[in-house]
């Protein structure tokens, strides 16, 4: 029974080593949440993070992330304001909404290597990431809104620290 580190918590999961995370996260842990796409690999909808990277939680086996630290979109912040969260209702990016937690946790890991990315870079780091109600122009807005309130962010609290 491997433990695993969910969104700051250490459990043991009665799972065989083998058992994709996503199964894990949603039918032991009723983490719902992160979705169940293609189960291949192939959509994102199912993408969390292991150690601040975005991996695809349908092809990923709990052996290989015990003890690794894995968020899903519910640990993404306390309160649910993170900059992406909030840029996403003020873009009103989501139409049917079952790809966008994916959406937000691909996004995240690129926002959390630089909070100035190309409208390129956006591009090609959201590229497996599909979307059958095609919100992709919202998407791209939405991630430069919350790169800029990041950059906001993070230039006044340089100010006051000096
Ligand atoms: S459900 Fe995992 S990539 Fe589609
Ligand atoms: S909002 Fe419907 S699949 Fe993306």
């Amino acid at each position: 029974m491997p433990n695993l580190t969910i969104n700051g918590r250490t459990m043991s999961v009665d799972a065989a080593n083998d058992t994709p995370l996503l199964w894990v996260i949603r039918e032991q842990l009723q983490m719902t949440g992160t979705k169940f796409g293609c189960g291949a690999g192939l959509c994102g909808a199912c993408t969390v993070h292991v150690n601040g990277e975005a991996v695809r939680s349908c092809q990923t086996q709990v052996g290989d992330v015990a003890n690794k630290k894995i968020t899903t979109i519910e640990g993404l912040s306390q309160k649910g304001d993170h900059p992406l969260q909030k840029a996403w209702i003020a873009e009103q990016v989501p139409q049917c909404g079952y790809c966008q937690s994916g959406q937000i946790m691909q996004a995240a890991s690129l926002l959390a290597k630089t909070t100035s990315p190309t409208k390129e870079e956006i591009t090609a780091h959201m590229d497996g990431n599909l979307c059958r109600c095609m919100t992709y122009s919202r998407i791209q807005k939405a991630i430069q809104r919350a790169a800029s309130e990041m950059r906001t962010a993070s230039n006044s609290s340089d100010r006051r620290a000096t």
